[in-house]
């Protein structure tokens, strides 16, 4: 059984079968989900949806992209909505200089809002980063003490900086990249990561894992990268699931 810990299953691309999809997901061996807001609407459906999914959890926050939209009256908002008890993270949060959607101060400043507000509400926070990676850990060295704990989703950087990020108490988590053709850094990461670190994750509906990169992502197919991962570790993909998912349940306090 699989823990999808960063999925978007409020995106449009799930109106056309969302519930059906969603019901489906025990079946297909997706023990629990945490939906993931990437702005204020989507934080808000993250709850929704948590509210109406026993295994749905959510995470409520302000993706580096829609930074410059945020006011500092939404941080109050974040702060109510994170009181929720379905609410297990701040994200998902960060640095985002390859599309540069907003401008960079404004990522940095959001960014450091965000985790102060993480921990004013003593929730984990939900990293995105993105072509940042020296600002990134910049900030978050300045703020490991205070975190109440932090992954770093969809990991892509280097295995060199993963260890000083698993120095400081951090977890990684892996999805569909790991499986794609031409899989570099996440396989490194994946080798040699202590799996007490580890999580798994989709970023559905983006990043599905081979054979269906381009398509389509949901949290069924998280089985996929999985394989991947316990191939490449030479372990049973059932000892893999059961790691992670027992990792995440205790990052997120489910
Ligand atoms: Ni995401």
């Amino acid at each position: 059984m699989f823990f999808d810990t960063h999925a978007h299953l409020d995106d449009e691309r799930f109106d056309s079968d969302r519930q059906a999809l969603i019901e489906g997901l025990p079946e297909r061996g997706i023990s629990y989900v945490v939906n993931v807001g990437a702005d204020m609407d989507s934080s808000r459906r993250s709850v929704e949806l948590a509210e109406q999914y026993p295994f749905i959890y959510a995470a409520v926050g302000v993706h580096p992209h829609t930074a410059e939209e945020i006011e500092d009256s939404d941080l109050d908002v974040l702060l109510e909505m994170a009181q929720h008890p379905k609410v297990v993270a701040i994200g998902e949060i960060g640095l985002d200089y390859y599309y540069d959607n907003s401008p960079r101060d404004i990522q940095r400043k959001r960014f450091i809002d965000q985790l102060e507000l993480s921990i004013k509400a003593a929730l984990p926070v939900v990293i995105h980063s993105r072509d940042a990676y020296k600002d990134t850990m910049d900030i978050l060295t300045e703020y490991k003490s205070r975190l109440k704990g932090c992954v770093l989703h969809c990991y892509s950087g280097s295995w060199e900086m993963a260890e000083t990020y698993l120095k400081m108490g951090f977890f990684i988590s892996l999805g569909g990249p790991v499986t794609f053709k031409n899989a570099a850094r996440p396989v490194q990461v994946a080798q040699n990561i202590d799996l007490s670190r580890l999580l798994l994750e989709t970023d559905c509906p983006y990043l599905a894992p081979h054979p269906f990169r381009g398509q389509r992502n949901d949290p069924g197919l998280i089985s996929l990268t999985a394989e991947k991962i316990a191939r490449l570790r030479g372990m049973e993909t059932e000892k893999l699931a059961e790691i992670t998912l027992k990792n995440a349940c205790k990052f997120f306090k489910v």
